[in-house]
């Protein structure tokens, strides 16, 4: 049983469902009903709250942390969770917990939707009608790139990553893949995980697709970067992947390459790639995310050959209601001394 005076910050209102769900087993307190939560009363609604439930704009650090002194669990409706200093928490014994699984599936028809929205220039092709340019049918008109054949590189094989994989079949794909051990030990090849298809992914690839037999590859990190034709990322924020793609590596992708980005903005240097679509190496970019959220790069702004949306990744009803729900869950378990159902434990 969860304490019934137990109080509960939720910085930012939660469906419904949630928030009965929530309010049946303890006291919430609602930050703000639209929008992100002030620090000034982050800091205060905190200070004697027994859990947390917070959105990935929330700065959980050291200082808000300090501030929680009854805090024991910190729920981010996210399953990524750069935006906690984890290591804090975990010092303090206070449990992070993050909403994975529920989100893999719009996540992933998001990616998809960018990597359509380059490759056949459907935001250009829109505004190129809307603006009264389309007075005729022309062999030539908006063409675009075709899928089939192509290599797909998927950058981070966890969830999100295979469920990508997955829908690549479809459009005959050429796909490959590396992991984060691949990334996290990039420049030490002797600790690269060796290549192994994954029995898996190739069982569920033929007994799903009849497109024969088609399969993931894994390949070397360096390898995906240079082969691909298109490159999308789905690896965590963290010290490893900060800048992942810097100007180096965007320089060492295959000329003509599209890279695709739904995790963090900061895994990408924005600036090395306007550059690289300026000087016509990158044929185009699909984007979810930014360095420095809600502000992007005025350089990408202007361009056609990028697709620019608002971190909208995860945001269909069906997830962002799956998301709240299970940030609910894990409070409720943790106040009440059960095991959490997503904990994020520092490795
Ligand atoms: C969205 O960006 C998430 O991490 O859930």
């Amino acid at each position: 049983m969860v304490p019934t005076d137990s109080i509960v910050l939720v910085t930012r209102q939660l469906p419904k469902v949630a928030m009965l769900r929530l309010a049946a087993g303890c006291q919430p307190r609602i930050g703000v009903t639209t929008g992100t939560i002030s620090r000034q009363d982050l800091l205060a609604g905190i200070s004697d709250a027994d859990g947390l439930i917070c959105q990935l704009t929330d700065q959980i650090d050291e200082e808000v942390i300090a501030a929680g002194s009854r805090l024991r669990v910190i729920a981010n409706v996210a399953v990524g969770f750069n935006n906690i200093d984890l290591a804090a928490a975990t010092r303090r014994g206070i449990q992070v917990t993050n909403t994975p699984d529920v989100l893999t599936d719009a996540t992933a028809d998001l990616t998809f939707a960018l990597i359509l929205a380059v490759t056949r220039r459907v935001v250009e092709a829109d505004g190129f009608l809307r603006a009264g340019r389309f007075d005729g049918w022309d062999f030539d008109m908006l063409l675009g790139t075709g899928l089939s054949g192509k290599v797909l590189g998927i950058v981070g094989y966890g969830r999100i990553g295979r469920a990508v994989a997955r829908r690549a079949v479809g459009f005959g794909l050429d796909i490959c893949y590396c992991n984060r051990e691949d990334i996290a030990f990039r420049d030490e090849p002797g600790r690269v995980s060796i290549p192994t298809a994954r029995p898996d992914v190739l069982h569920s690839f033929t007994q799903s697709s009849q497109l024969g037999g088609l399969a993931s590859r894994h390949v070397g990190f360096y390898e995906l970067v240079e082969t691909s034709d298109i490159l999308t990322i789905h690896t965590p924020l963290a010290a490893t992947t900060h800048h992942l793609f810097d100007r180096e590596l965007i320089r060492r992708m295959k000329p003509g390459a599209v890279l695709i980005n739904t995790a963090r903005g900061p895994v990408v240097d924005e600036a090395a790639l306007v550059d690289a679509l300026e000087s016509g190496h990158l044929a185009g970019a699909g984007l979810d995310v930014y360095e420095q959220e809600p502000v992007v790069h005025s350089g990408l702004l202007s361009r056609q050959d990028v697709v620019l949306l608002p971190h909208i990744g995860s945001a269909t009803r069906e997830a962002r209601t799956a998301m709240a729900q299970l940030a609910v869950e894990n409070v409720l378990d943790l106040l009440a001394g059960r095991p959490v159902r997503s904990p994020v434990n520092l490795k």
